[in-house]
């Protein structure tokens, strides 16, 4: 019998292609999302893609008594929890929302999980836990200190998730550290749909190439960096997608605690993104260099070892695939999944 794994939030950008790699690696998968930020159309699609029916269920993670139901109904096996608030600038202007959220969403996914007897939990954490001060190569031991309200939440779940393992025997976990997960799956079917203006490079560039916005504003041309603008750890969402796959097999075989980067380990400035997307595209991205953007640093990336040698996982696709998988689902879906 395949396991019944629960993805919370997984209507969202990387839950709806893990469900995908999931399927496909045999897993029955059952999502549980309120829909704040995601779409059942993203996982409508994902249905035509694997010819599978997704159980899912409109729901808050918070409400702990309706995902018991969901934990009864569907006999979980294990978790994969995306679900939370995960705008930097947003968590800045409002901490209180952004911990609360966060906080008690993993909080209640734990008490349900102990409650259910289910042992088996891969948590979306980012490479925002780390010190920048260790910058620009992040292994998994690098002090953590996170520099915003939303790095202090992925921060303090994590936290709470280890003494949650130390203090009950049955509870095991894999903390993956996302670096920068950008592009769409190949058949451009499902990607990112941000509402409002993007916060986040990718979606920006592919906003301005589609025409939708007049040009790009690069935050900073003045970072000491070859060509003076930020770097990043940029990775395909279906290389990270099956990440999470070998994060699961990898748990259910061997239960521990452990936190593991999903990076590519190599680093692409800013301007390499545009001109890269500029060939994938065939599109020109009109830019202006502005000043930099308050709380970035100037460059950072994975040391993507462990991973590696602890999952059997790297990433496969490059920035040029990146852009042009990106370039498909927005040309393919210009306003998204609702028009
Ligand atoms: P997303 O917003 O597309 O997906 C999150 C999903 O969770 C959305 O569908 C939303 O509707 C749902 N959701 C939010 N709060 C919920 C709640 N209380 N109950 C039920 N559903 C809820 O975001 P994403 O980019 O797919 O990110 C997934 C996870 O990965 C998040 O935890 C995010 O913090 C983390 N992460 C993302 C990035 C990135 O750059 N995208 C980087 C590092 C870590
Ligand atoms: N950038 C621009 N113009 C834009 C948007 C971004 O020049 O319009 C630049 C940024 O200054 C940075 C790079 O593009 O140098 C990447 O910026 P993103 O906003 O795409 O990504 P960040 O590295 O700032 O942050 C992302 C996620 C965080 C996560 C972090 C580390 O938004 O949630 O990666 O994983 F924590």
């Amino acid at each position: 019998m395949p396991k019944t794994i629960l993805l919370t939030g997984g209507a969202g950008y990387i839950g709806s292609h893990t469900a995908l790699e999931m399927i496909r690696a045999g897993y029955e998968v059952v999502v549980a999302d309120n829909l704040s930020n995601g779409s059942r159309e993203s996982l409508n699609r994902v249905e035509r893609l694997t010819g599978v029916r997704i159980r899912f269920y409109q729901a808050d993670v918070r409400d702990a008594r309706a995902l018991e139901d969901i934990f009864i109904e569907c006999d979980i096996g294990g978790v994969v929890h995306f679900a939370g608030l995960k705008a930097v600038g947003e968590s800045v202007e409002k901490p209180l929302l952004y911990y609360r959220h966060n906080l008690d969403a993993t909080l209640s996914l734990l008490e349900v999980m102990a409650r259910r007897g289910v042992g088996t939990l891969i948590f979306s954490s980012s490479a925002t836990v780390y010190d920048p001060a260790c910058a620009p190569v992040y292994t998994e031991d690098a002090p953590l200190k996170p520099v915003n309200p939303y790095g202090w939440t992925k921060f303090m779940c994590e936290r709470i998730i280890k003494d949650a393992c130390a203090a009950e025997k049955g509870l095991s976990a894999l903390l993956l550290r996302y670096f920068n997960p950008v592009g769409a799956h190949e058949s451009g079917l499902i990607g990112e749909d941000p509402r409002g203006v993007p916060n986040n490079l990718m979606p920006y560039i592919s906003q301005v190439a589609v025409g939708r916005r007049e040009y790009l504003t690069v935050h900073g041309g003045d970072y000491p960096t070859p060509d003076g603008t930020g770097i990043r750890d940029y990775i395909h969402v279906s290389d990270l997608a099956r990440g999470h796959v070998a994060a699961l097999d990898f748990l259910l075989a061997n239960p521990c605690v452990d936190e593991i980067n999903l990076g590519t380990g190599r680093g692409c400035s800013v301007l390499e993104v545009v001109k890269a997307f500029e060939r994938a595209s065939g599109r020109p991205i009109p830019y202006r260099i502005g000043p930099r953007r308050s709380g970035d640093i100037a460059a950072f990336w994975a040391d993507a070892t462990k991973a590696r040698k602890k999952l059997g996982w790297e990433a496969r696709h490059d920035l040029s695939e990146m852009c042009a998988d990106a370039w498909r689902w927005q040309s393919m879906n210009p306003g998204g999944y609702e028009l």
